[in-house]
């Protein structure tokens, strides 16, 4: 049997709230890499709460991801429906937000795994608020865990909040094959109370066990987590970005990638109150300037790294 392609981009779309912008970015990212001639596939994971549809000015797609998690609809490719955006389809989101959101465990495997086979270029996930292991596996498999945050503290603690338990869930995944449990769980408990950050885990995990303590910081110098700030309202917004970037990396340890700011404009409402992705309805603005931005930063990362690739 002919092996199947694999996806060569998978860009999650995550950030611990709801209403920060998510599927803005979401839909105008996946509208800016087909507008590139990229196939895209864009998948609605906002388990809960699906709007992308809404967005793109579509009805509620009659297949959705419940038909193909529930076995009505065996290939993942057939719940794919057009979109009116050329190069791009949408999978849309679960229609009874109860059942899906409660993912069994052997599906969402299943899901996964499938989304890397699907026949596009690129796949981008809209992901739902929350730092549930549903959100966060979405996250986890994608190439680029981008990361969106609003300039506010509340919104960079919830940020934090997020990409700590990611990285925390991706060691679960590591233990048993590293054969580990052991070490992550003293490691993971001080006399304090829990590990605050993933820098002190790595520390704690070396006095204990250098090797293996090793490995564990390799892997968070590869958790690499791409940066959004969404919303910014001057140019201080837009450093927020770089301050957030250099302030974690030297506090817990963690790598971003920053992309980029948008700012807050009307434009960006009112193409959702039109049902269309901003992209279309208002190119012009600065914000669907700041998305192309983005969507072409992320290339280059891409491009980059192909190009360390022997
Ligand atoms: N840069 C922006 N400028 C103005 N309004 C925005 C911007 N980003 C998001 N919004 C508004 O916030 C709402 C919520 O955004 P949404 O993408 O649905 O968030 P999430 O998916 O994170 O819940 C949008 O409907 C839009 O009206
Ligand atoms: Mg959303």
């Amino acid at each position: 049997m002919q092996r199947r392609s694999q996806v060569r981009r998978i860009i999650a779309v995550g950030g611990g709230k709801g209403g920060i912008g998510k599927t803005l970015v979401s839909v105008n990212l996946a509208v800016a890499l087909a507008q590139r001639n990229q196939k895209v596939v864009i998948v609605d994971a906002d388990l809960g709460g699906a709007n992308v549809h809404t967005c793109l000015g579509i009805a509620q797609p009659q297949t959705t991801l419940t038909d193909y998690v529930e076995r009505r609809i065996a290939r993942l490719e057939d719940v794919c429906v057009p979109t009116s955006i050329p190069n791009l389809s949408l999978i849309g989101g679960a229609l009874d937000a109860l059942d899906v959101a409660n993912l069994k465990f052997q599906q969402k495997q299943k899901l996964l795994r499938n989304l890397q086979t699907l026949d596009a270029d690129t796949v981008v996930l809209d992901l739902g608020a929350g730092t549930s292991f549903n959100v966060l596996d979405f996250f986890l498999v994608a190439h680029h865990g981008l990361l969106v945050l609003l300039p506010e503290p509340t919104s960079i603690e919830n940020a934090y909040r997020f990409i700590k338990s990611a990285f925390f869930r991706r060691l679960q995944d590591l233990q048993t094959s590293m054969g580990i449990e052991d070490l992550i769980e003293t490691a993971m408990s001080t006399r304090e109370g829990a590990v605050r950050t993933p820098l002190e885990f790595v520390a704690r995990a070396k006095a204990i066990d250098a090797e293996a303590g090793a490995r564990l910081e390799r892997e968070l110098e590869q958790f690499r987590v791409r940066l959004v700030v969404n919303q910014a309202r001057g140019p201080g917004d837009a450093d927020v970005g770089h301050a957030v970037v250099s302030a974690w990396r030297k506090f817990f340890g963690l790598n971003l990638d920053y992309l980029g700011a948008i700012s807050y404009d009307d434009a960006a409402w009112r193409a959702v109150r039109k049902r269309r992705p901003l992209l279309v309805e208002g190119p012009e603005s600065i914000a669907a300037a700041a998305l192309r931005k983005i969507a072409d930063n992320l290339l280059a990362l891409d491009a980059r790294s192909a190009s360390r690739t022997p």
